[in-house]
């Protein structure tokens, strides 16, 4: 990508010919200036929000727009941590709105260096109940972010793209938070990176064709862009629909645990802090136009995961019950990740403590998920579990021995 310095970028800039910018460098050499200014889109969700608390108590100079619309996943209590805190706060702006409206998004990318993409539709049951929000996001939304993003990489180019101190900002890179679950379901092996995309559910395709939307721009428009591909993650903020957080907090309820069928599908878990922190050295060290999975290394079936959370929370097993399956459920995933070790990124938190802290968490936090447990959730509940766990069975059978899956 070219950048000309040197152009009359504001009135100050004209006085005062600006530094030069310097190159993008490869891999290993960091990719964004010192103190960066970075546009986090979906922040106020679940893996967006611990990556802007991760990076704003750093205090290392980094400064954060959140950009969120609020639907019924984001929650700015997931960011109270940030604005409690004067010094955090300082440094962190939260605007509402939707990516796939320009009049919001275009102002915002001029006047950072990186854009963060984590906005997007997040579950695969609701993704099968009603696609369309998957896709205006998935779609449309990554579309309108990555034409900013162009804008201002010809702005940049031009020398006509003004940053901090008088020195011309870079164009800016762009990090899309993608999913193992664009490969499809993998039933033996680790997906590589640039194997084939097979996406089974309207959560996993919308992914994958916001994924190739941009790849599009890389080789066509030249931005500098990264992906990365997480696996399931779980920890503390994460929304009670999904598996970990819905089955603690039925069973800190005494409500039953909906196993969908045999429980022996497999997924691999990373811990939240995790993820987020790999989704920031990739930004700073990945090289443009490179994909890099984000695996957790701790591949569990459902039913053990299931079996050490009510462990931990002294729960019987008696609370799960089997109910009808998910609709084309990918029956596993997993992924290498020694593309990622090659950029220096290494894993800190074990699945063991990482779920242990995270029941405790959830125990020690009920106001933040009874709060969300309220509303527009009971229609969801009954609409995803009524039918199912009224037609429901005890799980006894599948509580322990190798499944057909086990033994890896
Ligand atoms: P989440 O559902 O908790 O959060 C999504 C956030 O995006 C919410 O704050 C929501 O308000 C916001 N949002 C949705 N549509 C928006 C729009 N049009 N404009 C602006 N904001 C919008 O999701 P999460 O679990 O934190 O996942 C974040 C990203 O990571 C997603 O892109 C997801 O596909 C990806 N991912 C998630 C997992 C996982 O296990 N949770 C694993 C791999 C990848
Ligand atoms: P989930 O947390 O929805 O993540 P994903 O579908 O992205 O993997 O589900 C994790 C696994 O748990 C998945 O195999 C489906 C299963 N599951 C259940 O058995 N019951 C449930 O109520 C939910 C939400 C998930």
């Amino acid at each position: 990508m070219s950048e000309r310095p040197g152009g009359a970028a504001t009135d100050q800039a004209a006085v005062d010919p600006p530094a030069p910018v310097d190159a993008l460098r490869g891999p290993g050499a960091d990719a964004l200036p010192p103190a960066p200014h970075l546009l986090v889109t979906g922040g106020a969700g679940f893996i967006g929000s611990c990556f802007v608390r991760q990076i704003l108590a750093r205090g290392d100079g980094t400064r954060i727009t959140v950009l969120d619309k609020l639907t019924y996943a984001g929650d700015r209590a997931n960011l109270a941590p940030v604005e409690a805190d004067p010094t955090q706060a300082a440094r962190f702006r939260f605007v509402r709105g939707d990516i796939a409206d320009p009049t919001v998004v275009d102002p915002l990318v001029g006047d950072v260096d990186a854009v963060v993409n984590f906005a997007a539709e997040s579950h695969v049951d609701r993704s099968i109940l009603g696609p369309e929000a998957f896709l205006r996001t998935g779609v449309i939304g990554v579309h309108v972010l990555l034409e900013a993003c162009r804008r201002e990489a010809e702005r940049a180019a031009a020398g006509t793209r003004p940053g901090p101190r008088r020195r011309l900002r870079r164009a800016p890179r762009f990090l899309q938070v993608s999913t193992d679950e664009v490969y499809g379901s993998v039933p033996v092996g680790h997906s590589h990176e640039d194997d084939r995309l097979d996406p089974r559910s309207p959560y996993a395709a919308a992914k994958a064709a916001g994924e190739l939307l941009v790849r599009s721009y890389v080789v066509t428009y030249g931005l500098d862009a990264v992906i990365t591909r997480g696996s399931n993650t779980y920890g503390p903020y994460q929304h009670p629909e999904k598996l970990i957080p819905l089955f603690i907090t039925n069973a800190l309820d005494g409500q039953p645990l909906p196993l969908y069928g045999d429980g022996l599908q497999r997924r691999d878990w990373l811990h939240v802090t995790d993820h987020a922190g790999a989704i920031e050295h990739v930004l700073h060290h990945g090289a443009s136009g490179e994909t890099y999975n984000i695996p957790g290394a701790a591949e569990r079936a459902n039913r053990d995961v299931v079996a050490a959370l009510l462990a931990r929370l002294g729960k019987p097993w008696s609370l799960v019950r089997r109910v009808e399956d998910r609709p084309g459920h990918d029956r596993r995933y997993a992924m290498d990740g020694s593309k990622l070790a090659g950029l220096g990124w290494r894993n800190r938190v074990s699945f063991e403590e990482g779920l242990a802290a995270t029941v405790d968490w959830f125990r020690a936090n009920e106001q933040w998920w009874r709060s969300i447990r309220t509303g527009d959730w009971d229609s969801y509940y009954e609409r995803q579990y009524g039918a199912r766990l009224a037609h429901g069975l005890p799980a006894a059978d599948i509580a322990s021995g190798p499944g057909p899956n086990e033994g890896r």
